[in-house]
Order: structure tokens, then C-alpha cells, then sequence
């Protein structure tokens, strides 16, 4: 007797609960889902820079960049964020400074993030997802792509390293 009735009701809560399981979960996916649009549209709504374009100079700079690239190379198959984003990372041996160096050791390793100047100076965000400012002056860009790179690499950035790099800023969202 008992068992019959425990087996019953085990059976009916299985049957109820997989009955509510299934559609619960597409009910709960569609409703994250409409909240993440919601929440999306919000924040373009009320933060322009969010809206997911791109500033118009670093899109024009980077549109030159890769006519460079395709007139030296005739194989190139655009920029990559990736290795952008190495680049940004890797330090390397400044001599005349006699100190390993990198982007990042300025910028963060995380362009979203404020920067330090070596004089101690808040850098702002380099990534247009976080700082409205960013990428958004093409005299300001060329200025420090060239004081930068000649600290940091003790040369200027090829066509190449700039490309990547900027497509890795613009990669984490604009
Ligand atoms: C010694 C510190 C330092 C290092 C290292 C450094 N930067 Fe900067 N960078 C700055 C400062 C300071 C600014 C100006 C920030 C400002 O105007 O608010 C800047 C600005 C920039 C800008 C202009 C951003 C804009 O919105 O126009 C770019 C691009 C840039 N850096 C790229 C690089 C790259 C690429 C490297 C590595 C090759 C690098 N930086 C390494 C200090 C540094």
C-alpha cells in the first residue's frame, strides 16, 4: 500500500515537474533574452558611445591603413584583433631606458581601464567602450602611436601593429 503510493507519487511529481521543467526553461531563455535587448537598448539609448559605432577617425584611419596594407601586400586579409591584443601585451627591452616595456605598462592590460603615465598622470581608457574621447581625434592618434611606439619599440609601428591594434580596441565593444 505505501509503496504503491509513494511510487504514485513519485511518478506524479516526475510527471508535473518535467511538465513545468520544459517549457519553464524556454519561457526563462526568452525572458533573459528580452532583458538583455532590453538592457542594450537602454544603455545605447542613454550613452551615445555605446551605441556600437565605431568613431569616424579611427574608422578613416584605419581604412587607410588597410590600403597601405593591401598595396604592399596584395594577399592581406584585413587586421586581427588577437594579435593586436599580443602586441599590446608584450614587453620588451627599451635599451636606451634599460627597462622591459610594453603598452599595457601605461595603458593597463585591459583597454577599458584608466591608464598611469610614468609622471604619475591618469591615462584615460583607450577603448571607445569606455571613454566617449577615445580614438575619436586622428592628429591625437597619429601624436601617440609615434611618441609610444619609439618608447616602446624604439621605432614606429608598422602599418600592420597599428591596424591590429586598433581593431583590438574597437574589439571590446564600442
Ligand atoms: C610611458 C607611458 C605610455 C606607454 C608605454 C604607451 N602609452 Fe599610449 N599614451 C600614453 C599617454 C600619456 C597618452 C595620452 C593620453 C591622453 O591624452 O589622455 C597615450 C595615448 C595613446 C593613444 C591615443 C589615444 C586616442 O584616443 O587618441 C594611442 C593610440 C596610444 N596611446 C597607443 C599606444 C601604443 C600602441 C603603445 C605601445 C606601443 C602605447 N600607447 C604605450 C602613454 C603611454
Amino acid at each position: 500500500m505505501n509503496g504503491t503510493n509513494m511510487n504514485d507519487g513519485n511518478l506524479k511529481n516526475g510527471n508535473l515537474k518535467n511538465g513545468r521543467k520544459i517549457p519553464g526553461r524556454g519561457v526563462l531563455a526568452w525572458t533573459a533574452m528580452l532583458v538583455g535587448l532590453f538592457v542594450v537598448s537602454l544603455t545605447a539609448g542613454l550613452v551615445p558611445a555605446f551605441a556600437g559605432e565605431a568613431p569616424a577617425a579611427v574608422k578613416e584611419m584605419l581604412k587607410k591603413l588597410e590600403t597601405q596594407m593591401a598595396n604592399e601586400n596584395p594577399g592581406f586579409k584585413g587586421f586581427n584583433a588577437v594579435q593586436g591584443q599580443e602586441f599590446f601585451k608584450t614587453r620588451r627591452m627599451n635599451k636606451k631606458e634599460n627597462e622591459m616595456i610594453s603598452c599595457a605598462s601605461c595603458h593597463t592590460e585591459d583597454p577599458r581601464k584608466s591608464g598611469m603615465s610614468k609622471a604619475n598622470k591618469p591615462i584615460k581608457p583607450l577603448a571607445p567602450a569606455a571613454n566617449p574621447e577615445a580614438l575619436t581625434d586622428r592628429r591625437n592618434m597619429e601624436k601617440w602611436f609615434y611618441r609610444n611606439c619609439t618608447q616602446v619599440l624604439e621605432r614606429e609601428c608598422t602599418a600592420q601593429e597599428k591596424g591590429d591594434f586598433l581593431a583590438f580596441l574597437l574589439s571590446v565593444g564600442v
